[in-house]
């Protein structure tokens, strides 16, 4: 065990925990975005982003990968912090000005508007739905392509992927809710990402995979 402050909080804490594990576990709040406790942490959204003095130097980290060190000063919520928060939901506002979950977020940061040259993108890249596919389904059907600006969510070559199972865990754990769950019918195929896939059953039970009954469409 490991003993550091936050937002002026003594606390003791695993030595193999995060920042962000800890703090929850403290009651103190840090928003995130691409972050999901079931999954391992990429740092991808920074949101998440903490004032972290160490050794007598000061750094801003993002907590969800940052691991916590004995003697470790950490704030959450200086202005600083705040600030770094602001400007990165109105780049994701500009991104994706019609989610909820960013029009939520962008409320409960006082952010009004974004100075950004506005976009209509429906996926911030948190890559949630690309991990959860990986580490909890295990078939990796789909990944990130491309670079850059146009870096999105897609299986290999944008083509239907002959490894998905058609469980609908993409969807169900997306928070922007960028996949049409509508379109999952009890039929023997899916769709996302614009292509149809076969769907698994279960060779004892005869259920599908995942996707529970409330999503399904008669
Ligand atoms: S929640 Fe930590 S970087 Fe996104």
């Amino acid at each position: 065990m490991i003993k550091l402050t936050i937002d002026g909080k003594k606390v003791t804490a695993d030595a193999e925990a995060t920042i962000l594990e800890v703090a929850r576990e403290e009651g103190i709040e840090i928003p995130t975005l691409c972050y999901h406790e079931a999954l391992t942490p990429i740092g991808a959204c920074r949101l998440c982003v903490v004032e972290v003095t160490e050794g007598g130097r000061t750094r801003t980290m993002a907590a969800c990968v940052a691991p916590v060190l004995e003697g470790m000063e950490v704030v959450t919520n200086s202005e600083k912090i705040q600030n770094i928060r602001r400007t990165i939901v109105q780049l994701l506002l500009a991104r994706c000005p019609e989610l909820e979950v960013i029009r939520k977020l962008a409320d409960k940061l006082g952010v009004k508007d974004t100075p950004f040259k506005p976009e209509s993108e429906d996926c911030f890249l948190c890559g949630i739905c690309v991990r959860a596919c990986d580490e909890i389904v295990g078939v990796n059907a789909i990944g990130f392509t491309n670079r850059g600006v146009r870096n999105e969510v897609l299986p290999p070559f944008a083509e239907a992927s002959n490894v998905c199972i058609g469980c609908g865990t993409c969807t169900t754990v997306c928070p922007a809710r960028t996949f049409d769950l509508e379109r999952v019918t009890k039929s023997e195929s899916m769709h996302t990402f614009a292509k149809e896939y076969r769907r698994d059953y279960c060779s004892i039970c005869g259920t599908h995979y995942m996707i529970p009954e409330s999503y399904l469409s008669e």
